[in-house]
């Protein structure tokens, strides 16, 4: 009997975990956010379906190249709920990434999305790390027409390994995927964290750990 009990526990949180791992499909054809509505539910209140025009469904603009300039030298350019209100509820998002020569999208993670991410000009090396304790880094280089899997919440990153600009297009498995980014987070967090905890977490003295802080 206490066996049954614990498979049947064993059971429900699994499900649970499944259920909750993934965002909800949606219950009807379409809920574009309104982005302006005071409602708070997970996620963007519906906009009167009566309302919705083609434009809620519609983003322009990434045929237009970021801007590079800046000290990684990569910029990406999100469509995500934010800009495109028709994704509200569907799970999906993506995003352009420009890099310049030798240029860094720099580690991140994105906290509720996998990602699926395809070269369309240059030559980039990718990567994700496993998580502990194996911290397996797991590389390779891409072409133009390749794609490759960051699995969900893993540090990542790109180089463009060229000597001309790259150009690549990520779709997200979330509406929000959301964007950790280590160093901003670890070094430039708002209030700062601790010097003593980051010198001894990194095994650094303080003074590396002021000099990392005043860059982010
Ligand atoms: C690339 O990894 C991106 O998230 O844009
Ligand atoms: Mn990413």
């Amino acid at each position: 009997m206490a066996k049954n009990i614990v498979m049947l526990c064993l059971v429900a949180l699994t499900l649970c975990h499944l259920t909750f791992a993934f965002e909800p499909k949606p219950l009807q054809d379409f809920c574009v956010a309104d982005l302006t509505s005071p409602a708070r539910v997970n996620g963007f209140a519906c906009k009167n379906p009566m309302l919705v025009q083609a434009n809620d469904f519609f983003f322009s603009g990434l045929n237009i190249a970021g801007n590079t300039s800046n000290p990684v030298g990569s910029k990406v350019t999100p469509v995500t709920v934010a800009q495109l209100p028709g994704l509200n509820t569907l799970g999906i998002a993506m995003a352009r990434v420009d890099y310049e020569p030798w240029g860094v999208n720099p580690p991140h993670v994105h906290p509720r999305a996998s990602e699926i991410f395809t070269v369309l000009e240059g030559s980039l090396l990718a990567g994700f790390v496993t998580s502990n304790p194996e911290n397996r880094l797991i590389t390779k280089v891409l072409h133009k027409g390749d794609a490759f899997v960051f699995p969900m919440g893993l540090v990542h990153f790109q180089r463009n390994i060229g000597y001309g600009k790259a150009v690549a297009i990520a779709a997200l498995s979330s509406q929000n995927p959301g964007i950790i980014t280590i160093a901003n987070t670890v070094f430039g967090s708002n209030p700062s964290i601790a010097v003593e905890v980051l010198a001894k977490a990194f095994q650094v003295d303080k003074n590396i750990v002021d000099q990392l802080q005043s860059k982010f």
